[in-house]
């Protein structure tokens, strides 16, 4: 029943902007995507690690692949493409024969707690899928063309995060299904979603945050300056 993460790193980070695609970008001294394999490898449910890179990569970009050399559970990179969908069908592919779970994790959320993983991935072998996510603090508005058209009762709204974890043949349906009907999914949970199959709901973490513009990064060096991450603990 080997589960295996694939982790997505084959972004370029238009809002991030920077010289590096965002997942090779520097935080407290290891690239993005490091972190992400670290803290996913440092979970016991995970057994192998797949990262997911551009097809470009220049040589401090390659550089930061050996920053995860020793990591027994790594797998070789393979490339992704356009979009994230393209990236996530591209790491699906790859994935080695008698694989039973797949974690798909985005290489923008470095601080990923290993708890959390364990977590996703045993409500996904009891469910068949499952996902991290956040109670929505905010007070939600519905607008269009700058009007609020409706406040939606907050209670009931989740921010979602990764990693989102799935039976291999129930991603790999929900893949096949949007490709037929041309649909792109906001995310890989959504896909399976469109199968009519229920997704599990599992407490993400606010630390668990995303990298999308530069003050993101401010936010978790923060997070990190706080504490070690449970994977060096
Ligand atoms: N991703 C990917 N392949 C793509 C697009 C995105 O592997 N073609 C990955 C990113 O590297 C990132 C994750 O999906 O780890 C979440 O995407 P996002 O935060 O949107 O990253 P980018 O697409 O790189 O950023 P932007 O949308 O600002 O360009
Ligand atoms: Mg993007």
């Amino acid at each position: 029943m080997s589960v295996v993460a694939i982790v997505l790193a084959a972004g370029r980070g238009e809002r991030f902007g920077g010289d590096v695609p965002k997942g090779f970008t520097s935080l407290a001294g290891r690239s993005l995507l490091a972190h992400s394999v670290l803290a996913l490898a440092a979970s016991p449910e995970i057994d192998r690690v797949l990262p997911v890179v551009p097809v470009d990569l220049d040589a401090r970009a390659k550089g930061c692949l050996a920053e995860f050399d020793g990591v027994e559970k790594a797998l070789p990179p393979v490339v992704g493409g356009a979009e994230r969908q393209d990236s996530m069908r591209a790491g699906l592919a790859a994935v080695p024969a008698g694989t039973a779970f797949v974690a798909v994790h985005d290489a923008a959320r470095p601080l990923v707690p290993p708890s959390r993983v364990s977590a996703v991935v045993r409500a996904a072998r009891e469910h068949g899928a499952a996902l991290l996510a956040i109670p929505v603090r905010d007070t939600l508005k519905r607008a269009e063309a700058g009007r609020v058209v409706e406040t939606p009762e907050r209670a009931g709204f989740f921010a979602a995060q990764t990693p989102q974890v799935f039976r291999v043949e129930l991603l790999r349906e929900g893949l096949a299904k949007a490709e037929a009907q041309g649909r792109r999914a906001s995310d890989d949970a959504a896909l399976v979603e469109a199968l009519g199959v229920p997704v599990h709901l599992v407490p993400g973490d606010p630390e668990n945050l995303k990298i999308t513009v530069p003050s993101d990064l401010a936010a978790a060096e923060a997070w990190l300056a706080g504490r070690r991450p449970e994977w060096e603990a």
